[in-house]
Protein backbone atom coordinates (compact mmCIF):
# COMPACT_ATOMS: atom_id res chain seq x y z
CA UNK A 1 0.00 0.00 0.00
CA UNK A 2 1.27 3.60 -0.76
CA UNK A 3 0.12 6.14 2.07
CA UNK A 4 0.40 10.05 1.19
CA UNK A 5 -0.82 12.95 3.17
CA UNK A 6 -2.36 16.15 2.21
CA UNK A 7 -2.98 14.84 -1.21
CA UNK A 8 -4.32 16.88 -3.90
CA UNK A 9 -7.40 15.30 -5.32
CA UNK A 10 -7.10 17.27 -8.75
CA UNK A 11 -6.19 14.00 -10.62
CA UNK A 12 -9.07 11.54 -9.20
CA UNK A 13 -11.62 13.97 -10.39
CA UNK A 14 -12.92 14.67 -13.57
CA UNK A 15 -14.53 17.91 -12.55
CA UNK A 16 -10.96 19.35 -12.40
CA UNK A 17 -11.55 20.45 -8.90
CA UNK A 18 -8.90 21.73 -6.41
CA UNK A 19 -9.57 19.79 -2.79
CA UNK A 20 -6.96 17.31 -0.86
CA UNK A 21 -7.47 14.28 1.16
CA UNK A 22 -6.00 14.02 4.73
CA UNK A 23 -4.91 10.73 3.77
CA UNK A 24 -4.74 9.15 0.44
CA UNK A 25 -4.24 5.45 0.33
CA UNK A 26 -3.65 3.11 -2.48
CA UNK A 27 -3.57 -0.87 -2.77
CA UNK A 28 -2.63 -3.03 -5.36
CA UNK A 29 -4.40 -6.95 -3.95
CA UNK A 30 -7.61 -7.81 -1.73
CA UNK A 31 -4.57 -8.81 0.77
CA UNK A 32 -3.02 -5.31 0.83
CA UNK A 33 -6.49 -4.05 1.32
CA UNK A 34 -6.84 -5.66 4.05
CA UNK A 35 -3.62 -4.95 5.55
CA UNK A 36 -5.13 -1.48 4.74
CA UNK A 37 -8.16 -2.02 6.89
CA UNK A 38 -6.41 -2.92 9.78
CA UNK A 39 -4.00 -0.78 9.91
CA UNK A 40 -6.64 2.23 9.60
CA UNK A 41 -8.44 0.64 12.52
CA UNK A 42 -5.43 0.20 14.69
CA UNK A 43 -3.62 3.91 13.46
CA UNK A 44 -6.71 6.41 12.60
CA UNK A 45 -9.70 4.54 14.67
CA UNK A 46 -12.46 7.03 13.46
CA UNK A 47 -11.31 8.73 10.66
CA UNK A 48 -13.94 8.99 7.94
CA UNK A 49 -13.35 6.64 4.79
CA UNK A 50 -14.08 7.73 1.45
CA UNK A 51 -13.43 4.57 -1.64
CA UNK A 52 -13.21 6.03 -5.03
CA UNK A 53 -12.84 5.01 -8.62
CA UNK A 54 -11.48 6.84 -11.46
CA UNK A 55 -13.32 10.36 -10.12
CA UNK A 56 -15.73 10.97 -12.71
CA UNK A 57 -19.05 10.93 -10.95
CA UNK A 58 -17.66 12.98 -8.02
CA UNK A 59 -18.05 16.31 -7.03
CA UNK A 60 -15.84 17.89 -4.17
CA UNK A 61 -17.69 20.56 -1.96
CA UNK A 62 -14.46 20.73 0.24
CA UNK A 63 -11.32 18.67 1.45
CA UNK A 64 -11.67 15.65 2.41
CA UNK A 65 -10.54 15.71 6.34
CA UNK A 66 -10.23 11.58 5.80
CA UNK A 67 -9.01 8.73 4.47
CA UNK A 68 -9.63 8.00 0.90
CA UNK A 69 -8.94 4.42 -0.53
CA UNK A 70 -8.25 3.74 -3.81
CA UNK A 71 -8.26 0.38 -5.46
CA UNK A 72 -4.80 -0.10 -7.46
CA UNK A 73 -5.82 -4.15 -8.19
CA UNK A 74 -5.59 -4.21 -12.46
CA UNK A 75 -6.27 -7.69 -14.55
CA UNK A 76 -8.31 -9.11 -16.80
CA UNK A 77 -8.90 -12.96 -16.34
CA UNK A 78 -11.17 -14.97 -19.01
CA UNK A 79 -12.79 -18.21 -18.67
CA UNK A 80 -14.98 -19.55 -21.38
CA UNK A 81 -17.79 -21.63 -20.73
CA UNK A 82 -20.10 -23.10 -23.46
CA UNK A 83 -21.31 -19.79 -25.40
CA UNK A 84 -19.97 -17.21 -23.17
CA UNK A 85 -17.12 -15.62 -21.78
CA UNK A 86 -16.54 -14.95 -17.50
CA UNK A 87 -14.49 -12.03 -17.30
CA UNK A 88 -13.00 -11.41 -14.06
CA UNK A 89 -11.74 -7.75 -13.78
CA UNK A 90 -9.95 -5.94 -11.45
CA UNK A 91 -12.19 -2.78 -10.16
CA UNK A 92 -8.70 -0.52 -11.11
CA UNK A 93 -9.19 -1.27 -14.75
CA UNK A 94 -10.43 1.66 -16.53
CA UNK A 95 -13.55 0.79 -17.91
CA UNK A 96 -13.44 1.81 -22.01
CA UNK A 97 -9.63 -0.79 -21.40
CA UNK A 98 -12.12 -3.24 -20.64
CA UNK A 99 -14.54 -2.59 -23.32
CA UNK A 100 -12.04 -2.19 -25.75
CA UNK A 101 -10.22 -5.46 -24.58
CA UNK A 102 -13.46 -7.59 -25.02
CA UNK A 103 -14.58 -6.15 -28.12
CA UNK A 104 -11.07 -7.01 -29.83
CA UNK A 105 -11.32 -10.39 -28.13
CA UNK A 106 -15.13 -11.59 -29.23
CA UNK A 107 -16.59 -11.01 -26.23
CA UNK A 108 -19.74 -9.04 -26.01
CA UNK A 109 -22.80 -6.91 -24.76
CA UNK A 110 -20.16 -4.01 -23.47
CA UNK A 111 -19.83 -2.15 -27.08
CA UNK A 112 -22.69 0.58 -26.30
CA UNK A 113 -21.09 1.21 -23.05
CA UNK A 114 -17.87 2.52 -25.09
CA UNK A 115 -16.08 5.32 -23.43
CA UNK A 116 -18.20 5.65 -20.27
CA UNK A 117 -15.28 7.44 -17.89
CA UNK A 118 -14.58 5.55 -14.97
CA UNK A 119 -13.17 2.21 -13.76
CA UNK A 120 -14.67 -1.14 -13.43
CA UNK A 121 -15.21 -0.59 -9.79
CA UNK A 122 -17.63 2.19 -10.17
CA UNK A 123 -19.34 0.28 -13.14
CA UNK A 124 -20.87 -1.90 -10.41
CA UNK A 125 -21.92 0.49 -7.49
CA UNK A 126 -23.17 3.13 -10.73
CA UNK A 127 -25.01 0.44 -12.87
CA UNK A 128 -23.24 2.50 -15.86
CA UNK A 129 -25.31 2.39 -18.50
CA UNK A 130 -25.75 4.34 -22.01
CA UNK A 131 -27.88 3.70 -25.49
CA UNK A 132 -29.76 0.83 -24.29
CA UNK A 133 -27.43 -0.57 -22.27
CA UNK A 134 -26.88 -0.92 -18.53
CA UNK A 135 -23.32 -2.84 -16.18
CA UNK A 136 -26.47 -4.41 -14.57
CA UNK A 137 -26.94 -6.91 -17.86
CA UNK A 138 -24.01 -8.49 -17.75
CA UNK A 139 -22.50 -8.13 -14.17
CA UNK A 140 -22.45 -11.46 -12.72
CA UNK A 141 -21.26 -11.30 -9.50
CA UNK A 142 -18.99 -8.71 -7.61
CA UNK A 143 -16.79 -9.45 -5.31
CA UNK A 144 -16.15 -6.69 -2.25
CA UNK A 145 -14.28 -6.52 0.88
CA UNK A 146 -15.71 -5.52 4.00
CA UNK A 147 -13.94 -2.31 4.94
CA UNK A 148 -15.22 -2.67 8.82
CA UNK A 149 -13.54 -6.10 9.33
CA UNK A 150 -12.03 -7.30 5.59
CA UNK A 151 -13.94 -9.80 5.30
CA UNK A 152 -14.34 -11.01 1.38
CA UNK A 153 -18.18 -11.16 0.30
CA UNK A 154 -19.21 -11.89 -3.03
CA UNK A 155 -22.51 -10.74 -4.25
CA UNK A 156 -24.47 -12.15 -6.47
CA UNK A 157 -26.14 -9.83 -9.38
CA UNK A 158 -29.54 -10.29 -7.34
CA UNK A 159 -28.18 -9.04 -4.17
CA UNK A 160 -26.53 -6.09 -5.80
CA UNK A 161 -30.58 -5.33 -6.25
CA UNK A 162 -29.78 -2.98 -9.38
CA UNK A 163 -31.86 -0.26 -11.00
CA UNK A 164 -31.51 2.61 -13.04
CA UNK A 165 -27.99 4.28 -11.98
CA UNK A 166 -28.21 2.77 -8.45
CA UNK A 167 -27.39 -0.92 -6.52
CA UNK A 168 -27.34 -1.58 -2.65
CA UNK A 169 -23.87 0.21 -2.86
CA UNK A 170 -25.18 3.36 -2.92
CA UNK A 171 -27.78 2.52 -1.01
CA UNK A 172 -28.10 -0.09 2.00
CA UNK A 173 -24.92 -0.49 1.75
CA UNK A 174 -23.07 2.75 1.20
CA UNK A 175 -19.90 2.92 1.75
CA UNK A 176 -19.32 -0.52 3.79
CA UNK A 177 -17.44 -2.62 0.87
CA UNK A 178 -15.35 -2.15 -0.91
CA UNK A 179 -14.86 -3.80 -4.83
CA UNK A 180 -12.02 -5.82 -5.45
CA UNK A 181 -13.01 -7.66 -8.99
CA UNK A 182 -16.19 -8.28 -11.14
CA UNK A 183 -17.20 -10.55 -12.91
CA UNK A 184 -18.88 -10.28 -16.15
CA UNK A 185 -20.73 -13.06 -18.49
CA UNK A 186 -20.43 -12.05 -21.75
CA UNK A 187 -21.76 -13.90 -24.74
CA UNK A 188 -19.34 -14.89 -27.60
CA UNK A 189 -22.28 -14.50 -30.21
CA UNK A 190 -22.44 -10.51 -31.21
CA UNK A 191 -26.46 -9.38 -31.22
CA UNK A 192 -25.95 -5.38 -31.69
CA UNK A 193 -28.34 -3.45 -29.12
CA UNK A 194 -29.59 -1.10 -31.84
CA UNK A 195 -33.03 0.09 -30.27
CA UNK A 196 -31.73 3.49 -28.53
CA UNK A 197 -32.63 6.39 -30.55
CA UNK A 198 -29.97 7.48 -33.01
CA UNK A 199 -27.81 4.71 -33.12
CA UNK A 200 -29.47 3.51 -36.55
CA UNK A 201 -29.17 7.08 -37.92
CA UNK A 202 -25.32 7.77 -36.83
CA UNK A 203 -24.24 3.97 -38.14
CA UNK A 204 -25.91 4.85 -41.46
CA UNK A 205 -24.17 8.18 -41.79
CA UNK A 206 -20.77 6.53 -41.09
CA UNK A 207 -21.45 4.55 -44.18
CA UNK A 208 -22.43 1.25 -42.02
CA UNK A 209 -26.12 -1.02 -42.79
CA UNK A 210 -27.07 -1.47 -39.45
CA UNK A 211 -27.96 -5.35 -40.16
CA UNK A 212 -24.59 -5.92 -41.09
CA UNK A 213 -22.90 -3.83 -38.09
CA UNK A 214 -19.76 -5.58 -36.01
CA UNK A 215 -19.20 -5.08 -32.68
CA UNK A 216 -15.87 -2.80 -33.71
CA UNK A 217 -18.21 -0.53 -35.90
CA UNK A 218 -20.45 -0.07 -33.33
CA UNK A 219 -18.03 1.20 -30.77
CA UNK A 220 -16.85 3.40 -33.04
CA UNK A 221 -20.09 4.87 -33.75
CA UNK A 222 -20.91 5.32 -29.81
CA UNK A 223 -17.70 6.62 -29.48
CA UNK A 224 -18.02 9.05 -32.37
CA UNK A 225 -21.69 10.18 -30.82
CA UNK A 226 -20.35 10.60 -27.48
CA UNK A 227 -17.82 12.39 -28.86
CA UNK A 228 -19.95 14.97 -30.25
CA UNK A 229 -22.49 15.27 -27.44
CA UNK A 230 -20.53 15.13 -24.25
CA UNK A 231 -17.39 17.22 -23.22
CA UNK A 232 -13.74 15.33 -22.83
CA UNK A 233 -12.93 15.99 -19.15
CA UNK A 234 -9.57 16.22 -20.06
CA UNK A 235 -10.14 19.59 -21.80
CA UNK A 236 -13.35 20.84 -19.45
CA UNK A 237 -14.01 19.22 -16.53
CA UNK A 238 -17.62 17.81 -16.10
CA UNK A 239 -19.44 14.48 -14.47
CA UNK A 240 -20.75 12.99 -17.19
CA UNK A 241 -24.49 13.42 -16.41
CA UNK A 242 -25.16 15.24 -13.77
CA UNK A 243 -28.51 14.76 -13.37
CA UNK A 244 -30.87 11.56 -13.42
CA UNK A 245 -33.57 11.38 -15.91
CA UNK A 246 -36.58 12.17 -13.51
CA UNK A 247 -39.84 9.23 -14.06
CA UNK A 248 -42.73 10.80 -13.40
CA UNK A 249 -46.49 9.40 -13.59
CA UNK A 250 -48.40 9.29 -16.81
CA UNK A 251 -50.87 12.24 -16.13
CA UNK A 252 -47.91 14.85 -14.83
CA UNK A 253 -46.31 13.61 -18.09
CA UNK A 254 -49.78 13.81 -20.15
CA UNK A 255 -50.25 16.76 -18.89
CA UNK A 256 -46.60 18.47 -19.85
CA UNK A 257 -47.32 16.97 -23.40
CA UNK A 258 -50.19 19.18 -24.03
CA UNK A 259 -47.75 22.36 -24.05
CA UNK A 260 -44.67 20.57 -25.45
CA UNK A 261 -45.63 17.91 -28.12
CA UNK A 262 -42.57 17.55 -29.50
CA UNK A 263 -41.50 16.90 -25.83
CA UNK A 264 -39.00 13.63 -25.87
CA UNK A 265 -39.70 10.41 -23.43
CA UNK A 266 -39.43 7.23 -22.76
CA UNK A 267 -42.09 4.75 -21.29
CA UNK A 268 -41.18 2.95 -17.98
CA UNK A 269 -44.63 1.00 -18.32
CA UNK A 270 -47.94 2.03 -18.22
CA UNK A 271 -48.05 4.04 -15.31
CA UNK A 272 -44.48 5.79 -15.36
CA UNK A 273 -42.79 7.75 -18.09
CA UNK A 274 -39.19 9.08 -18.06
CA UNK A 275 -38.03 12.30 -19.45
CA UNK A 276 -34.90 13.43 -20.44
CA UNK A 277 -33.65 16.31 -17.55
CA UNK A 278 -31.63 17.40 -20.42
CA UNK A 279 -34.25 18.14 -22.68
CA UNK A 280 -36.27 19.99 -19.25
CA UNK A 281 -33.41 22.08 -18.63
CA UNK A 282 -32.70 23.26 -22.24
CA UNK A 283 -36.70 24.26 -21.88
CA UNK A 284 -35.64 26.30 -19.12
CA UNK A 285 -33.17 27.97 -21.35
CA UNK A 286 -29.89 26.85 -19.20
CA UNK A 287 -28.38 25.19 -22.42
CA UNK A 288 -25.06 26.70 -22.83
CA UNK A 289 -25.56 29.03 -20.21
CA UNK A 290 -22.85 30.12 -17.33
CA UNK A 291 -23.09 30.82 -13.70
CA UNK A 292 -19.78 32.01 -12.45
CA UNK A 293 -17.50 29.35 -13.60
CA UNK A 294 -19.77 26.67 -13.89
CA UNK A 295 -21.61 26.25 -16.71
CA UNK A 296 -24.79 24.16 -18.10
CA UNK A 297 -23.01 22.12 -21.42
CA UNK A 298 -23.93 23.47 -25.02
CA UNK A 299 -24.53 20.23 -26.72
CA UNK A 300 -26.08 18.32 -23.64
CA UNK A 301 -27.68 20.39 -21.21
CA UNK A 302 -27.63 17.40 -19.24
CA UNK A 303 -23.71 17.76 -18.07
CA UNK A 304 -22.67 20.62 -16.03
CA UNK A 305 -19.03 21.70 -16.61
CA UNK A 306 -16.26 23.71 -15.05
CA UNK A 307 -15.11 26.30 -17.59
CA UNK A 308 -11.76 26.76 -15.33
CA UNK A 309 -11.06 27.02 -11.42
CA UNK A 310 -15.11 26.47 -10.30
CA UNK A 311 -14.86 25.62 -7.12
CA UNK A 312 -17.75 22.50 -5.94
CA UNK A 313 -19.38 25.35 -4.45
CA UNK A 314 -19.65 26.99 -7.74
CA UNK A 315 -21.15 23.82 -9.86
CA UNK A 316 -23.27 23.09 -6.37
CA UNK A 317 -24.74 26.55 -6.76
CA UNK A 318 -25.80 25.94 -10.44
CA UNK A 319 -27.26 22.61 -9.68
CA UNK A 320 -29.80 24.36 -7.15
CA UNK A 321 -30.40 27.08 -9.66
CA UNK A 322 -30.86 24.77 -12.62
CA UNK A 323 -33.49 21.96 -9.84
CA UNK A 324 -35.35 24.94 -8.95
CA UNK A 325 -36.01 26.53 -12.30
CA UNK A 326 -37.12 23.13 -13.72
CA UNK A 327 -39.20 22.59 -10.99
CA UNK A 328 -41.18 26.54 -11.29
CA UNK A 329 -41.62 25.39 -14.98
CA UNK A 330 -42.52 21.83 -14.59
CA UNK A 331 -43.25 20.91 -11.08
CA UNK A 332 -40.71 18.42 -11.28
CA UNK A 333 -37.82 16.99 -8.88
CA UNK A 334 -34.91 16.09 -10.67
CA UNK A 335 -32.09 14.73 -8.63
CA UNK A 336 -28.14 14.95 -9.19
CA UNK A 337 -26.37 11.48 -10.30
CA UNK A 338 -23.58 13.30 -9.06
CA UNK A 339 -21.68 11.91 -5.10
CA UNK A 340 -21.29 15.09 -3.34
CA UNK A 341 -18.18 15.00 -0.94
CA UNK A 342 -17.85 17.32 1.78
CA UNK A 343 -19.24 20.43 2.24
CA UNK A 344 -22.09 21.32 4.23
CA UNK A 345 -24.72 19.17 1.41
N1 LIG B 1 -32.18 16.40 -25.12
C1 LIG B 1 -32.50 17.72 -25.34
N2 LIG B 1 -31.62 18.67 -24.90
C2 LIG B 1 -30.47 18.35 -24.27
C3 LIG B 1 -30.16 17.01 -24.03
C4 LIG B 1 -31.03 16.04 -24.47
O1 LIG B 1 -33.52 18.04 -25.91
O2 LIG B 1 -29.72 19.28 -23.94
C5 LIG B 1 -33.08 15.36 -25.66
C6 LIG B 1 -32.42 14.65 -26.84
O3 LIG B 1 -32.68 15.32 -28.04
C7 LIG B 1 -33.08 13.30 -26.80
C8 LIG B 1 -33.33 13.07 -25.33
O4 LIG B 1 -33.28 14.34 -24.70
O5 LIG B 1 -34.30 13.33 -27.46
C9 LIG B 1 -32.32 12.12 -24.69
O6 LIG B 1 -31.01 12.63 -24.85
P1 LIG B 1 -29.72 11.67 -24.92
O7 LIG B 1 -29.92 10.61 -25.91
O8 LIG B 1 -28.52 12.52 -25.05
O9 LIG B 1 -29.75 10.90 -23.54
P2 LIG B 1 -30.06 11.36 -22.04
O10 LIG B 1 -31.31 10.67 -21.60
O11 LIG B 1 -30.01 12.83 -21.93
C10 LIG B 1 -28.84 9.32 -20.97
C11 LIG B 1 -27.76 9.02 -19.98
C12 LIG B 1 -26.38 9.29 -20.58
C13 LIG B 1 -26.22 8.39 -21.78
C14 LIG B 1 -27.34 8.73 -22.78
C15 LIG B 1 -27.33 7.81 -23.98
C16 LIG B 1 -28.74 9.47 -17.82
C17 LIG B 1 -28.72 10.32 -16.60
N3 LIG B 1 -27.92 9.84 -18.79
O12 LIG B 1 -28.82 10.70 -21.26
O13 LIG B 1 -25.42 8.89 -19.61
O14 LIG B 1 -24.97 8.58 -22.42
O15 LIG B 1 -28.64 8.53 -22.13
O16 LIG B 1 -27.77 6.56 -23.58
O17 LIG B 1 -29.47 8.48 -17.85
C18 LIG B 1 -23.83 9.55 -17.95
O18 LIG B 1 -24.44 8.81 -17.18
O19 LIG B 1 -22.83 10.21 -17.59
C19 LIG B 1 -24.32 9.69 -19.33
C20 LIG B 1 -23.76 10.52 -20.18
Amino acid sequence: MTIQQNYSLLPHNTFGIEATARYFITYDSVADLQDTIQLIHSEYPSMPILHIGGGSNLLFLSDYDGIILHSGIKGIDVTIQGDHAYVRVGAAVVWDELVEFCVNNGYYGLENLSLIPGEVGASAVQNIGAYGAEAKDVIESVETVCLQDGAPRIFTNGECEYAYRSSIFKHDLKGLYAITHVCFKLPLQFTPQLDYGGIRNALCNDGITPEKVQAKELRNTIINIRNTKLPDPRIQGNAGSFFMNPVVHRNVFEKILKDYPNMPFYEIDKEQVKIPAGWLIEQCGWKGKSLGNAAVHDQQALVLVNKGGAKGKDILRLCETVRSDVKQQFDIDIHPEVNFIGGEA
